[in-house]
């Protein structure tokens, strides 16, 4: 399996909260057109998201969906009616789950699933995650899953994963400012292992660098499509998934594709993380 580069996160297609409807509902549809018309053919979603309603939207904005449109989804949690993020792990969860991802999506085989690991605070920590994935792997073994990727996990339990399943991809977070997964991005482009930053461009904290404004300013670009193009440069098997209800932001965060950082730009980029503070600092 091979996509593009640049792919779509779905998430802010919800409601604030990422509960409920979107406040624009045909914005949202007309933003994943939009995506898909030009030329975005990986999508990142859930069914926490809203709950439900992200995978709704994507199944009446895009189904029947194009041929070689890959869908990512993920599973680990559930959202109460109280709004939180709990866990939901055991067998009979990921296999409602698939279910679930199935029939709001529209589809007989989910293309890759991630299994989104719900860590204490914020960040992976450690932790056997072996049993999960035993029950992916059972799933794709009876062809409900074609390819399983992991989220929000350490080193240890990529390596517990592989030692199960095969893993396509890793979803962490990460971004010019917030860069521990440096070695883990080193590792798995070694391993031929996609890499996919969620936050890219700082999620609900949205990235704010005096360094990116300047470097964007001589570049006549925006301060996010440099922190995308930062990311396209850092490494060749990382692939971005930045998420937006607009379609103004849209378009400039797929013009981030072609947006060429000169070396003493990047060099400066680098300097970011090193003189931001650490989450939980
Ligand atoms: N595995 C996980 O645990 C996990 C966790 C979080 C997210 N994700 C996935 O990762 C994707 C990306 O993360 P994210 O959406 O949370 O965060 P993000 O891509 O880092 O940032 C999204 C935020 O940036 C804004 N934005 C987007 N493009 C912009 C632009 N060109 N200029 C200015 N602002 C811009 C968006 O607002 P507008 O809507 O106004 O553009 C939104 O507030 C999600 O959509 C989701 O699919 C995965």
């Amino acid at each position: 399996m091979s996509v593009c580069r640049l792919g779509y996160g779905a998430m802010q297609l919800a409601g604030p909260g990422v509960w409920g409807p979107p406040r624009d509902p045909e914005a949202a549809v007309a933003v994943l057109r939009e995506a898909v018309a030009s030329g975005v053919d990986h999508i990142d979603t859930s069914d926490f998201y809203g709950p439900h309603v992200t995978n709704q939207i994507i199944r009446k904005a895009l189904h029947p969906y194009p041929k070689g449109l890959v869908i990512v989804t993920k599973l680990g949690a559930r959202r109460p009616p109280d709004r939180s993020w709990q866990r939901a792990t055991s067998a009979e969860d990921l296999t409602s789950g698939v279910h679930d991802n199935l029939r709001n999506l529209g589809l007989d085989a989910l293309d890759i699933v991630n299994y989104r690991v719900m860590g204490s605070g914020h960040g992976p920590s450690e932790g056997s995650i072996g049993e999960q994935v035993s029950v992916l792997a059972d799933l794709k073994r009876k062809g409900l899953i074609r390819h399983i990727g992991v989220s929000n996990v350490t080193a240890a339990q990529v390596a517990e994963a592989r030692a199960i399943t095969e893993v396509v991809c890793v979803q962490n977070n990460y971004n010019v400012a917030h860069r521990q997964d440096d070695p883990l991005i080193d590792d798995l482009a070694g391993l031929g292992i996609a890499y996919v930053p969620y936050f890219p461009l700082g999620g609900f904290t949205p990235l704010e660098s005096s360094t990116l404004s300047a470097v964007a300013v001589r570049l006549g670009a925006k301060p996010m499509q440099v922190a995308l193009a930062w990311l396209l440069r850092r490494s060749p098997n990382i692939l971005l998934i930045p998420g937006t209800s607009s379609l103004a932001h849209l378009r400039e965060n797929l013009a981030a594709g072609s947006l060429p950082i000169p070396p003493e730009g990047l060099a400066e980029l680098d300097a970011i993380a090193a003189s931001s503070p650490r989450p939980g600092h």
